[in-house]
């Protein structure tokens, strides 16, 4: 089949595409988790232990799907995640996803590893709603200048990753020696050399990411470093990375606004729990106090109605979005986000949902993978590989 009559109708369908796409030096950066991948994997077989319980014959003939997220109103239960460097993916990287967030009025959040300045993002789509995602570096100046420049653009909150003190090892990016390609830079760091030259390997070296981090991020960061934090923003504060009910006690102490659960894509600890398995023990410690979201291995609607049901407010959705930015750049965002919405859409009526406030526990059964049997879907690699076969 001709490349260009194949429409994806899914986002398995959109990474197919995008790996057929993309050099395979920057398809691997996007598509890896750390070690043996197995985190990977779980984090969309999660997802499948866990099966719907729907209720018949109710009135589905209006039904409202949108949501609010911190006072902020959303088209659809999705927050767009942070991801580095997506003008590797398409020359308009970061500025269509900001772009296709406004229209399809949902969150976008920003990575401080944009290739694209977080002015630049802020005033291509100014209507649209932005987070901006934060590391501390060693140098801490460089930290609360990026806080006030957020601040100043108008981002409404900072996301602090807490799950990235050192670099997961990520064995592609090794192989491959990845590295920023040399026409790009780090949008935020224009006057700063040595954030970009950290990343730029030598031939001989592995991967430039994972120098990056171990020159310029500081391992030393604490629960004392949030109150830092505080003390020079106003913006809420959102921690990334929590799942254990320890930590989200923690953080509900500390007084952020917000959690998510995540395990950054399983790019960070293999081996950990699949994140969907870590929803509900956070959302008992938080206890209502401040809102929780999720991301990692959101590939569905259904997916989304998952997270809801067992205590989330929203999934935040990082891979799905690159995928659609390097099919077709704001049009593959718009599309990704569309199936996700429709399909949202869809299975919330299939539940029996009218609003997102009727999407409760009772609505979701835990499965053990022995009982899923023959009938579990195929393996992750294998729908790669089939509409790929199909082009
Ligand atoms: C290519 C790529 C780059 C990422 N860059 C960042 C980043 O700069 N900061 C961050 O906090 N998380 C980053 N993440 C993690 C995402 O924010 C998110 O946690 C993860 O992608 C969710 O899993 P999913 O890809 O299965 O949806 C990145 C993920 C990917 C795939």
């Amino acid at each position: 089949m001709d490349e260009k009559q194949f429409t994806p109708v899914n986002t398995y369908e959109y990474q197919a595409l995008a790996k057929s796409k993309l050099p395979k030096m920057i398809y691997d950066y996007y598509a890896s988790g750390a070690d043996d991948q197995y985190t990977l994997e779980d984090n969309m077989a999660g997802f499948r232990r866990i099966r719907l319980r729907p209720r018949v014959l109710v009135d589905i003939s209006v039904q409202d799907i949108s949501t609010t997220l911190l006072g902020i109103s959303s088209s659809f239960p999705l927050i767009i995640a942070p991801a580095a460097m997506q003008k590797m993916a398409h020359p308009q990287g970061e500025i269509a996803v900001a772009r296709s967030a406004a229209k399809n009025k949902v969150i976008m959040t920003l990575s401080s590893l944009s290739t694209y300045s977080l002015e630049e993002v802020a005033e291509s789509s100014p209507t649209g709603p932005k987070w901006f995602q934060l590391y501390i570096y060693k140098d801490r100046l460089v930290t609360r200048k990026l806080v006030e420049r957020a601040e100043k653009a108008g981002y409404k909150a900072l996301v602090l990753t807490v799950d990235a003190q050192r670099l997961g090892r990520r064995e592609a990016d090794i192989h491959n020696k990845f590295t920023l390609p040399q026409h790009l830079t780090f949008g935020n760091f224009k006057n700063w050399t040595a954030s970009d030259d950290k990343i730029r390997t030598k031939k001989s070296q592995g991967s430039g990411i994972e120098s990056y981090f171990a020159t310029l991020m500081d391992p030393s960061v604490t629960w004392k470093d949030i109150a830092w934090l505080k003390t020079i923003t106003k913006l809420p504060i959102i921690l990334k990375g929590i799942t254990t009910a320890e930590d989200a006690a923690k953080a509900v102490e500390s007084g952020v606004a917000a959690i998510i659960v995540s395990n950054h894509g399983a790019r960070q600890l293999d081996g950990m729990l699949a994140t969907i398995d870590c929803v509900e023990e956070v959302v008992g410690a938080v206890r209502s106090l401040i809102p929780v979201f999720m991301d990692s291995g959101v590939r569905r609607g259904t997916d989304i109605i998952k997270a809801l049901a067992l205590g989330a407010q929203a999934v935040c959705v990082g891979r799905p979005i690159l995928w659609g930015l390097a099919v077709s750049g704001e049009d593959g965002v718009d599309d990704v986000i569309n199936l996700l919405r429709n399909e949202f859409h869809l299975g919330m009526g299939l539940v029996g949902c009218r609003s997102v406030n009727e999407i409760h526990r009772r609505m979701v059964k835990r499965q053990n993978d022995s009982c899923l049997g023959v009938s579990r879907s195929p393996k992750y690699d294998e729908r790669l590989s089939q509409p790929i076969a199909r082009l």
